[in-house]
């Protein structure tokens, strides 16, 4: 069993994310989920805590744990960044860190699985496609968005991976870090 950090962000797909922590809570691992001012326009705190049984954490600064993004970073194992916004591909490949979400990332010495979401469109911009590679040559593994209709009714790859994939790819992931 392992503790896994989800990163939730600003995307639709913010959903799906609840049935991924849901399952692997269900095959037992220890689960936090750390979410973005925008993506709680998409998905309340509640329905993450009620799943994993324990406190969403959505900022840097609060009264309880001083240094929350480092005590995040260590107790976990992996980190999937599900659904992934343009912007957190972004700022990850930039060394951004300006909320809690990306100073974990900056903060993360270990397995970081970035699933991304978004429109046909910005999914193809130059600029997004250079900072996946970079991200990727950063040593962070990339879930390729789907192909199909996405929320704006447009058709193009960006969809965000089945939460199957993304459950596989986190599960093949643990499997190696425990050997
Ligand atoms: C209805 C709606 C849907 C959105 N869906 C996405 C999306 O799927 N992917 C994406 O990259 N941005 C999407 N955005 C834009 C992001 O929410 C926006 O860029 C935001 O600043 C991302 O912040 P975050 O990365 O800190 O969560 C959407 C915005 C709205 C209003």
């Amino acid at each position: 069993m392992a503790e896994i950090l989800i990163g939730v962000t600003g995307g639709i797909a913010a959903y799906k994310t609840a049935t991924i922590v849901s399952q692997l809570c269900q095959r037992g691992h220890g689960v936090s989920v750390v979410m973005t001012e925008s993506a709680m326009e998409f998905v309340g705190k509640s329905t993450f805590e009620a799943l994993s049984g324990r406190p969403v954490r959505d900022s840097l600064f609060c009264s309880d744990k001083v240094h929350v993004h480092i005590e995040l970073s260590r107790a976990a194992d992996l980190f999937c960044i599900a659904p992934a916004t343009a912007n957190i591909l972004s700022k990850a490949a930039n060394g951004i860190a300006d909320d809690l979400l990306s100073t974990i990332i900056l903060s993360f010495d270990k397995t970081i699985i970035f699933a991304p979401a978004m429109n046909p469109v910005m999914w193809n911009k130059p600029v997004i496609q250079h900072n996946v590679r970079k991200l990727i040559e950063f040593g962070a593994t990339i879930i390729h968005p789907d192909s199909g209709r996405t929320s704006c009714g447009e058709i193009g790859v960006g969809r965000m991976a089945s939460p199957e994939l993304i459950l596989n790819e986190i599960e093949k992931n643990i499997c190696t870090i425990q050997q």
